[in-house]
């Protein structure tokens, strides 16, 4: 436990101590300062900034050491807050469930703009049906039908844990309306259905280079990041039943990382003969996801 005096410090003083009790462990030591001292007082990063020569009470700096601490010790910020932001939405996060990446929101654009350039205005009502395998928090599925009020949500994830945080987030963004959550395999549950989009963000990190300890990606459950030896091995299930789980001029964007790409799109191509299929970068020029378009009817 880092020091702490009993004399009252200010805002910026306490912002110093955690930026330097974080500054080995974190990459970011002082805007995570600024957020676990956010979450201690319930206030926004501004007022911290506004406030700086504001005194904490005692038990407030005794709070925030702790955080500081657990922080140091390598568990993720969005664990210790409970929550994340994507796509410009708080997720609520657990560690029962990877916490969503940015590089995710991409899948989320390309989905969106997709069913956008499928509506017809002359419709009076079109229901579009999104599919996310391994739906986690819920963040990649709940955020595109949070963007398309005409599209519902089957969303499936093998861990029931997973599954509550996904509900949880599809009920605060106002879409569980929308939204079938199904416990099982891949989309084994969904029972044969076809759907104008197929988003997937599997486990796909190899076995072997699975992260350890102080890495704050091993605090994530395994579950949600072994990808086998190869870390293909969910891809290779599901591709095999992906064209029957798309719609005639269907889309589908599967996530990986970018050494495992190559082979996802060997993949593709041999279990969707017929179906374009393109790997996409991501804004750091690393290939992201794998992008499936089947035939237009
Ligand atoms: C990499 S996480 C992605 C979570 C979420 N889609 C996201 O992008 O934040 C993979 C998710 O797939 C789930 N999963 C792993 N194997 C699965 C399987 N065979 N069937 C269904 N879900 C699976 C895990 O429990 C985990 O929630």
């Amino acid at each position: 436990m880092a020091s702490e005096t009993n004399t009252p410090q200010t805002v910026a003083a306490t912002l110093a101590r955690g930026t330097l009790m974080l500054a080995k462990s974190s990459e970011s030591p002082r805007s995570d300062a600024q957020r676990l001292l956010g979450f201690v007082l319930g206030r926004q990063r501004a007022w911290l900034i506004a406030h700086s020569e504001s005194f904490l009470s005692t038990t407030q700096a005794q709070k925030f050491t702790a955080l500081c601490d657990i922080r140091a010790g390598g568990m993720p910020i969005a664990y210790i807050l409970g929550s994340s932001s994507f796509c410009g939405r708080d997720f609520i996060v657990s560690d029962k469930v990877l916490i969503p990446r940015p590089e995710s929101e991409l899948l989320v654009e390309e989905a969106v703009a997709h069913l956008h350039s499928r509506m017809d205005h002359h419709l009076p009502k079109q229901l579009f049906t999104v599919l996310d395998v391994g739906i986690g928090s819920g963040a990649i599925g709940c955020s595109i039908v949070a963007e398309v009020p005409s599209a519902a949500l089957e969303g499936v994830d093998r861990s029931a844990a997973a599954l509550k945080v996904a509900e949880h987030n599809a009920r605060r963004l106002n879409v569980f309306n929308r939204c079938k959550l199904y416990l099982g395999d891949l989309a084994m549950p969904t029972g044969g259905r076809s759907y104008d989009v197929v988003v997937a963000n599997l486990p796909y990190i190899p076995t072997a280079d699975l992260p350890k300890p102080p890495d704050p990606v091993s605090f994530e459950p395994r579950e949600a990041l072994d990808g086998g030896p190869d870390g293909l091995d969910h891809y290779r299930r599901l591709l095999p039943t992906l064209a029957a789980l798309m719609k005639p001029g269907g889309l589908a964007l599967l996530e990986a990382a970018p050494p495992t790409m190559e082979g996802l799109m060997q993949l593709a191509c041999l279990n969707l003969p017929g179906v374009e299929v393109v790997i996409v970068d991501d804004y750091a020029g690393l290939a992201r996801y794998v992008r499936l378009k089947a035939p237009a009817p």
